[in-house]
């Protein structure tokens, strides 16, 4: 088993450029575990299905194969073999994503892919249920929040620099809308384990979270 550092949190606290970061430092593999719903969202849209359809998207589970490549040291996502990973950004995915991780079957099919990479590789893995579900032995676990407004911030302000147009109050609304869902479903919820450090980006750097989570290792 290699070494496990969890690192879970609501939508936009910076968990991926934390989690990268460490990686990085520490020569670990970073896994996003969010890209894989992503991938599997991308799946759905493809086949035309609307996210209340839990039964279509349960019998789509069965035919959806989602595959982790390396290549220059980032992650690349394939389904059924195609690589998906420039698409997984794209807003209409990142929705039907967090519409659909609700349903048992979907967090089923993921959840051996997550735990096979942590078993073979010493891994920074980010999600909503790493340590609670997903590793639960993890050797460091972190959960890492920001208030609403700071994420909403840091959203707009990314959006801006890569050009696109968008409406703060809106942003703020969706992140609120997000963590509700993840933090109500009834499987695996977003909440903090009870052994995992709390740590809040509000006013910190960069530098300053990625130090505190190293410290730990
Ligand atoms: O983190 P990211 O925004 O890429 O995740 C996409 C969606 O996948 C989230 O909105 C969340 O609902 C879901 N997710 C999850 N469990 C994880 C990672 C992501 O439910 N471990």
């Amino acid at each position: 088993m290699g070494y496990q550092i969890a690192i879970d949190g609501p939508a936009g606290a910076g968990k991926s450029t934390i989690a990268k970061l460490v990686a990085k430092k520490k020569g670990f593999v970073y896994v996003d575990t969010g890209a894989m719903y992503r991938g599997l969202a991308i799946h759905f849209l493809k086949k035309g299905i609307q996210p209340d359809e839990t039964e279509k998207i349960c019998k789509a589970c069965e035919d959806a194969e989602i595959t982790i490549k390396y290549q220059d040291g980032r992650q690349h996502i394939y389904l059924n073999g195609e690589d998906v990973t420039k698409k997984l950004r794209e807003e209409e995915v990142g929705n039907m994503a967090s519409l659909t991780s609700g349903i048992p079957a979907v967090r089923e099919k993921l959840l051996d892919l997550q735990r096979d990479l942590a078993e073979k590789e010493n891994v920074v893995m980010d999600g909503r249920d790493i340590g609670t579900n997903v590793l639960p032995h993890a050797n460091v676990k972190i959960f890492l929040t920001a208030s609403v407004d700071t994420r909403a911030k840091r959203r707009y302000n990314e959006l801006v620099e890569n050009g696109k147009k968008c409406n703060y109050e809106q942003i703020a609304a969706d992140i609120e809308e997000r963590d509700r869902r993840d933090m109500t479903r009834e499987v695996s919820p977003l909440c903090k384990a009870e052994d995992a450090l709390l740590i809040d980006s509000s006013d910190m750097t960069i530098e300053e979270v990625v130090e505190a989570v190293v410290g730990l290792i």
